[in-house]
């Protein structure tokens, strides 16, 4: 189910950026798994090897999830838009809607225990308007799945300060799921 998912999603051409990527990046992980990430959009070298979090953002984000007892192979890690933007510029809204439903099935396929909204596109997308600085941390239960919000890693790369929100917000992450 999963694998003709993604067949389509790489065939996609809903939006306009299927005319500059590369290689679309569905995400990927076992179909079992418990813990769901979601971050914003690949970046140049996801959209080369059509992988999600294979560049420095993914570097730190397999660093988290190792700290908290998984493996990057146990997870499941896609983005909310499965296409690059060119040059990296921040996902426009109808790009965000076009892509949604992909995201929605691959939810409803997994059904993980947890779904971890990693930034602003993914907090405002999937839950609505909320400042990342006040919403990371926490669970947020809607629609029968429960979210749980931090910063994306990228910003971690930017400040050490969110770097150690993070790595605490990862710890929080940790104990509710009792590893
Ligand atoms: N940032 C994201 O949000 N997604 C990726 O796949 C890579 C970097």
């Amino acid at each position: 189910m999963l694998k003709r998912l993604h067949d389509d999603i790489r065939r996609c051409t809903r939006c306009s950026l299927h005319a500059t990527r590369k290689n679309a990046v569905p995400g990927e992980g076992p179909v079992d798994a418990q813990v769901f990430f979601v971050g914003e959009a690949p970046g140049a070298i996801e959209d080369e090897q059509g992988r999600p979090f294979v560049g420095r953002s993914g570097v730190l984000l397999t660093e988290l999830i190792n700290e908290i007892g998984l493996s990057r192979g146990e997870v499941f890690i896609t983005s909310v838009l499965k296409s690059r933007p060119p040059s990296n510029r921040p996902p426009y809204a109808w790009e965000i809607g076009a892509c949604r439903p992909y995201l929605d099935r691959q939810l409803e396929i997994v059904n993980p225990r947890v779904t971890v909204l990693l930034g602003a596109v993914a907090i405002t997308s999937i839950i609505g308007p909320w400042k990342v600085s006040e919403a990371h941390g926490r669970f947020y239960e809607c629609d029968g799945r429960t979210f749980f919000m931090t910063y994306h890693p990228a910003a971690a790369l930017r400040s050490t300060k969110v770097k150690e929100i993070m790595h605490n917000d990862f710890e929080i992450l940790r104990r509710e799921l009792c590893l």
